[in-house]
């Protein structure tokens, strides 16, 4: 299994350019699919597992994909599967997003139970609730759903979320663009993504307003086309960065950065005292000295994102004072709170919150730890780069699920991390 090992303690300095956003490409790839002719050309995609995962599933499915360098073509005109394997859905949750497109175009999709995950349960109920009352039945059988649209196309529906999901409200936003009428989503998820499959299925001919708003109106059209699109950077690897900045007292500069993804986040950051000057489509992060506590609440956007929550807590062991963290958006997204406790942090956690007595500097020290998910795996990496002495973070294929060149991107900053692989044969060496 591969690990990083980190030697903490290095100020980052130069800068760095954000990739194309993990969680904007996989909905958008999803929706290729609803392309009957013709090859979608997307740009910025970012070389990542997850990525290469859902590859595998439009593969699976029938389409012919070619991915050089950060740019895939997608032809999805032979495809003839509507059903994804049990493997292909426990390599990747959001291999469910497949299904939306399936049943907008084929009446049917067949995909196998997503199940548990890391940071919580993670269940399917309003992406189905959705289909349903666009005229979807729907059985869940053998460990599989399927569903099935009568007569073989959804109609439109006024669907009103329990919660804002991102991945129901992508799914439904995708099934509604080739049915019947108007659909209606309110209490959709407002996240920057959701706007950018919006782009994207407009561009092939899609007639769908409002995302970014808790109202979004998708009227169903005929058919949809191939075309070409650019991916918008991923804020929480910037995000991320922003923190190794902070963590180092570092002074680096973040190119290819969409500011009005990040406000919650430059938000917090700056109310700890950490410098950040925006220029143009960049950002410079200088960490200070001492760092301040603070309170973090997630939510859904444009609130605190729970995928900076492991990140955020990292820094703020390294703060002046108590903080204190209330996860409200997964049940089980403290996995880190040990680990981050055997480099010295000191927090302690009650449900969903957890109270960070901060260590100031020299607080962090290096030690051998597990990256239990992706961004829990980020936030160690980061608590590395604070520590003194060398820190080992095992399990790191979590973190290639979501960063592009991780180590790359933060050895350019001058952090010292490397990658090593560790076999049998190397221990009885
Ligand atoms: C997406 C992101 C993930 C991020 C999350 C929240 C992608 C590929 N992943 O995940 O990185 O952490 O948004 O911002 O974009 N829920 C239900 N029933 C459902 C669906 C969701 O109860 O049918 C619950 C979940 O258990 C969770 C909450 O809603 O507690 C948020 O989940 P959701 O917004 O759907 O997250 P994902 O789309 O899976």
């Amino acid at each position: 299994m591969e690990k990083y090992i980190i030697m903490g303690r290095n100020p980052l300095s130069g800068s760095v350019r954000i990739s194309g956003s993990k969680n904007a490409v996989l909905p958008i790839l999803a929706a290729s699919i609803l392309a009957q002719d013709g090859q979608t050309i997307i740009k910025d995609v970012p070389r990542l597992k997850d990525v290469q995962v859902m590859k595998e599933v439009l593969e699976f499915l029938g389409c012919e994909i070619e991915w050089s360098g950060t740019t895939m073509k997608v032809d999805a005109s032979k495809v003839q599967s509507i059903e994804v394997s049990d493997f292909l859905m426990r390599k990747m949750r959001a291999s469910n997003l497949v299904m939306g497109p399936l049943l907008a175009r084929f009446g049917w999709a067949k995909l196998s139970y997503p199940g548990g995950c890391a940071i919580g349960s993670r269940p399917m109920d309003l992406h189905l609730k959705g289909l349903k009352a666009m005229g979807a039945k729907v059985e869940e059988k053998f460990g599989f759903i399927e569903a099935v649209a009568e007569n073989g196309s959804l109609k439109g529906a006024e669907i009103c979320l329990d919660f804002p999901s991102v991945g129901a409200t992508e799914n439904l936003m995708m099934a509604a663009c080739l049915a019947q009428g108007e659909t209606i989503i309110s209490n959709a998820a407002k996240e920057p993504e959701i706007a950018d499959l919006e782009t994207f299925l407009n561009k092939m001919g899609a007639q769908i307003s409002g995302a970014g708003t808790d109202l979004i109106r998708i009227k169903g059209v005929e058919k949809l086309i191939a075309v070409e699109h650019s991916i918008i950077p991923d804020r929480i690897e910037a995000g991320t960065f922003m923190v190794a900045g902070a963590i180092t007292k570092g002074n680096i500069k973040l190119e290819n950065i969409q500011v009005s993804h990040l406000e919650a986040v430059i938000a917090k950051l700056k109310e700890m005292d950490v410098k950040i000057i925006k220029e143009g489509k960049s950002l410079r992060v200088i960490g200070p000295e001492t760092l301040r506590a603070v309170d973090i609440k997630t939510m859904p956007f444009p609130g605190f994102p729970t995928d900076m929550q492991p990140q955020m807590m990292a820094l703020l062991s390294t703060a002046k004072g108590t903080s204190i963290i209330s996860e409200n958006i997964f049940e089980n997204r403290f996995k880190h709170v040990d680990e981050l406790r055997r480099m010295g942090a000191n927090i302690k956690v009650e449900g969903r919150i957890a109270i960070i007595k901060g260590k100031d500097s020299g607080g962090l020290s290096g030690t051998f730890v597990n990256a239990s998910d992706l961004r829990a795996g980020a936030a160690l990496v980061l608590a590395g780069l604070a520590a003194q002495d060398a820190t080992i973070v095992d399990s790191i294929y979590h973190i290639d699920r979501g960063y592009e060149n991780f180590e790359q991107k933060l050895r350019v900053l001058g952090a010292k991390i490397i990658r090593v692989r560790e076999t049998y044969k190397e221990w009885e060496k």
